[in-house]
């Protein structure tokens, strides 16, 4: 085992979720303990290589953070370096600051930078790798569990057992008052938070991106179960869901002016539609960012924990520019090129909402 003196760092970049401080204790536990290095860890995602805002991280600082929510170094949403906003002259400039991360990784003398993110995270650092030859291993984070080279990210598990718990709740008081109860999930583009909290809570009607709706599907289903006797119904929305005529629903454009839009409100917009409907009294819920929010589930920690490991490994054995993800049980890792575009979404006619039709729940199609 090599112990000679290295010093790594490591950001998180991106939406919090479950699991990130799981990451960044098993990165320094393992550098620190298993080879000795130094690590630095960086505030605020790429604003503290920016801003150079940095902490030394030890066995100390990193001691009872495993069950705790959030990540200890904070994090930004696409604040990219490159585009970075300044006030010149009482006007908001755009000036490119990649310049400064790579002096602050070289002044600290830096060997490898690991990077915790989603999709936008991994894209800004393959800017890096290939600008300024940077030496950069990626971890794949986020609740929407949307990135394609990894079966699942850590985040996910966590979000779902929360929202699992929204519906389990609002069965009851919608049965108590005979209503119809309308959930509105996370998960931008992809519906896989909807659809895995809807089936395991016995969800009425899942509505997904991948299966644009039919709100007269919808309603028939509850009018149905009405029919039979059950007066009321549990229906969960995905935030990106779609009308078979329409678009998702935006709440605004994103942060800094960024091309990412803000998603939400189509939550309350299907309630409204089927109390006019069914005139059935319809409320609905936004759980919004409490599915990020609060302690990991040990699935989370356990694989918050591999990847963390993993991506030391990859240091150790020189093996830049890559992304560990989790294949079929195991820990692997790809490079970072390969994972940038596109995004993993719900086979609308795959085994998953198979199983929940099977079982009577309807997607509105
Ligand atoms: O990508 C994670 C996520 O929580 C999405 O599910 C959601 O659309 C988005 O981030 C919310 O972003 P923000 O925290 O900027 O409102």
């Amino acid at each position: 085992m090599s112990r000679s003196q290295r010093t790594i760092g490591i950001l998180t970049g991106g939406g919090d979720c479950p699991g990130l401080n799981a990451v960044i204790r098993a990165v320094v536990l393992t550098a620190t303990e298993q080879y000795g290095w130094n690590v630095v860890g960086f505030r605020d995602a790429f604003v503290g290589l920016v801003e150079e805002r940095w902490l030394p991280l030890d066995r100390n600082t990193v001691r009872g953070i495993l069950p705790v929510g959030g990540t200890i170094l904070g994090t930004a949403s696409r604040r990219n370096p490159s585009e970075w906003k300044v006030e010149i002259d009482g006007e908001l400039k755009t000036v490119d600051r990649s310049p400064n991360v790579a002096q602050t990784i070289k002044n600290l003398g830096i060997e490898a930078l690991i990077i915790v993110g989603g999709d936008g995270t991994m894209a800004i650092t393959q800017q890096y790798v290939e600008r300024f030859d940077l030496k950069v291993i990626g971890v794949p984070k986020t609740i929407d569990n949307d990135l394609k080279a990894t079966q699942v990210t850590f985040g996910y598990a966590t979000a779902v057992v929360t929202a699992t718990e929204a519906v389990d709740k609002l069965h009851t008081t919608a049965a108590s008052h005979h209503r119809v109860m309308v959930l509105e999930t996370m998960g931008r583009h992809v519906g896989w938070i909807a659809l895995e909290s809807g089936v395991s809570g016995g969800a009425d009607v899942i509505l997904i991106p991948e299966i644009p709706y039919d709100i007269d599907k919808v309603c028939d289903k509850i009018l149905n179960r009405k029919s039979h006797g059950s007066r009321f119904s549990i229906v969960v929305v995905a935030e990106g869901a779609k009308p078979q005529e329409g678009e998702a629903s935006v709440l605004g454009s994103g942060q800094q002016g960024t091309i990412h839009e803000r998603l939400g409100g189509i939550g309350l917009e299907v309630a409204q539609q089927i109390q006019a409907k069914t005139n059935m009294i319809t409320r609905a819920t936004v759980l919004g960012h409490l599915q990020r929010g609060g302690s990991p589930c040990p699935f989370d920690r356990y694989l918050g924990t591999r990847f963390g490991r993993h991506a030391v490994e990859l240091i150790a054995q020189e093996k830049y520019g890559r992304m560990v993800r989790y294949q079929n049980g195991d820990i692997g890792d790809i490079p970072i090129a390969e994972v940038i575009g596109g995004f993993k979404a719900v086979d609308p006619d795959g085994e998953a909402v198979k199983t929940a039709e099977a079982l009577g729940t309807s997607f509105g199609r």
